[in-house]
């Protein structure tokens, strides 16, 4: 479902190229779960931000089921965020002026994927029913992230992507919201990325590889 192939990506820092990424090969089958850990700057958002088309590669190739991201041109690659992928990122990301339940919807609906059947499961697996009417300021982080993780799966993406979802979450609600993430990306049969500081949460999932010197190891 993703397939990525010798994927390479240097940038320049004082005029000199610093090759974050040399040649990363990493597979995640439909319904997998995989952690991605590594030192500080070894290129996990790097290589998340590539997945997502949010900046181009140097060489290599990124198959998101049939599509090459490398490939596309930009409009593709939105395209391709709007209606493949979710994300998730360690600051929630929320819309401030919009309330839960719209936060909830806003991307399905302009990506035309509003199923107001999933939209409604989302509500009652998240435990969001009694916090629909509230805007981001008035949850906490955990009911924050659940929002987050919610919106991202609105559009019933292929693959769920996730930069330290948990970091800003204290260890027991981190371990709340990853348990209802893996039953929602079970339930969506999509893959899920996660990267993560802790050894414990990558632990949770079906496999764990880890960055090391611009290759996954
Ligand atoms: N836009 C950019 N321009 C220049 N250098 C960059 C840019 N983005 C990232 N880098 C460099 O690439 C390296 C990898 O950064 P990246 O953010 O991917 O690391 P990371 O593994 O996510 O680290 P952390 O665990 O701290 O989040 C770092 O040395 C960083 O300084
Ligand atoms: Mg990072």
């Amino acid at each position: 479902m993703l397939n990525i192939k010798n994927l390479s990506k240097s940038f320049s820092s004082a005029g000199e190229p610093v090759h974050v990424l040399r040649g990363v090969d990493l597979d995640v089958r439909p319904g997998e779960r995989v952690a991605l850990t590594g030192e500080s700057g070894s290129g996990k958002s790097t290589l998340l931000h590539l997945i997502a088309g949010l900046d181009a590669a140097d060489g290599g190739t990124i198959m998101l089921e049939s599509a090459d991201v490398t490939a596309l041109p930009d409009a593709g690659r939105a395209a391709l965020r709007r209606n493949r992928l979710g994300l998730v990122f360690q600051q929630f990301n929320l819309i401030p002026s919009l309330s839960v339940e719209d936060n909830l919807s806003f991307q399905a609906r302009i990506a035309g994927r509003h199923d107001a059947a999933w939209h409604g499961e989302l509500i009652e697996r998240l435990g969001l029913r009694k916090l629909l009417r509230r805007y981001p300021e008035q949850l906490s982080g955990g009911q924050q992230q659940r929002v987050a993780i919610g919106r991202a799966l609105a559009i019933k993406p292929s693959l769920l992507l996730a930069d330290e979802p948990t970091g800003n979450l204290d260890e027991a609600t981190a371990d709340d919201v990853l348990a209802l993430t893996r039953d929602l990306v079970a339930r969506t049969g999509c893959g899920f990325l996660m990267v993560t500081h802790s050894l414990h949460l990558a632990g949770t999932l079906d496999r764990h590889v880890t960055l090391h010197a611009g290759r996954i190891t």
